[in-house]
């Protein structure tokens, strides 16, 4: 077959896959957090003082800092571990406050940017590449960091290993903070099923065509954006970011099911007061 014909019948049946509802939690294209160019993408989202995009504005970090420091849900002298610290936005602050940071995060890139500015800003912190599910700390840290909803991009069963992975990572009475998103947030922002042409973007450099499709997945209080991305040199990958959301009392649940109980809870990690009907909900637990 000749090569065009070989790259039609791809983008053909690419198209009629489309249109299937994929399963609960299925996987996409793995390398997204260090694909070459998407982490270049997303360093740059993240270090964007202005959007929401990877990470929060600039404000709203140094507001958060400011009320777990202050309000001493993060203490002077305590072992913090930032999970998914991307660029150390968070951690580096805290290291201001004088506070103890190690940073994990799986995307080089990010690690490397940490680093770099730690270095710069003479600022002592452990920064280091891994993913979450590969940590292994036993009674080590008062308080176990993880900031924008990464939680919920895990299936039910894997939640629950990095939940026991963070159990025993904390001291007794150890902290874990976190934030998760709720139905209310997915239901303004998941994706819907759009197109666009791109001259070069967030997914690739040059030439190419994104497929959003956003599919709800309610009775679960999951959601998928899912992007197929047709690049001009004829390859293409559909990337799946999965989003299982959660209310006050799927949240309790699951930390009490996992060795955790609810200590405080906010509307978001800054300290609003939490409402019912949020976005966000972010907690303080305890380990029990
Ligand atoms: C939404 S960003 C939030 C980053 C940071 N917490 C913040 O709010 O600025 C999620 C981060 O988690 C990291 N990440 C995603 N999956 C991971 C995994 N399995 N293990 C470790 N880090 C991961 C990404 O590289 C990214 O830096």
């Amino acid at each position: 077959m000749k090569k065009n014909e070989k790259l039609l019948q791809k983008i053909f049946e690419c198209l009629a896959d489309a249109g299937r509802k994929p399963q609960l939690f299925e996987p996409g294209e793995q390398l997204f957090w260090n694909d070459p160019h998407i982490s270049k993408s997303m360093l740059d989202a993240h270090l964007n003082p202005n959007t929401d995009g990877a990470s929060r504005r600039a404000g709203s970090i140094e507001k958060t800092i400011n009320h777990l420091v202050s309000t001493s849900v993060i203490k002077q002298d305590d072992k913090v571990i930032d999970l998914g610290c991307g660029p150390g936005l968070y951690s580096s602050r805290l290291c201001m406050h004088g506070i103890n940071v190690t940073g994990i995060d799986i995307s080089q890139r990010s690690i490397n940017y940490a680093q770099k500015k730690a270095e710069e800003l003479g600022l002592s912190i452990d920064y280091i590449c891994r993913g979450f599910l590969d940590i292994d700390y036993d009674g080590v840290f008062d308080c176990v960091l993880q900031i924008y909803g990464e939680l919920c991009t895990f299936s039910d069963e894997a939640r629950n290993r990095l939940l026991g992975i963070i159990h025993r990572a904390l001291k007794d009475e150890g902290r874990f903070i976190f934030d998760v998103s709720t139905r209310n947030l997915r239901m303004r922002e998941g994706a819907t099923n759009n197109w666009h042409f791109s001259d070069g973007g967030f997914w690739r450099p040059n030439r190419h065509v994104v497929l959003e499709q956003g599919f709800d997945y309610p009775e679960h209080d999951a959601w998928l954006n899912q992007y197929t991305v047709i690049a001009e040199d004829g390859e293409i990958k559909t990337y799946r970011l999965w989003f299982h959301d959660y209310s006050l009392s799927t949240i309790s649940q699951v930390l009490n099911s996992n060795g955790f109980e609810m200590e405080y809870v906010w509307s978001a990690l800054d300290g609003a007061e939490y409402k019912a009907g949020s976005d966000w909900i972010a907690v303080a637990a305890k380990k029990l």
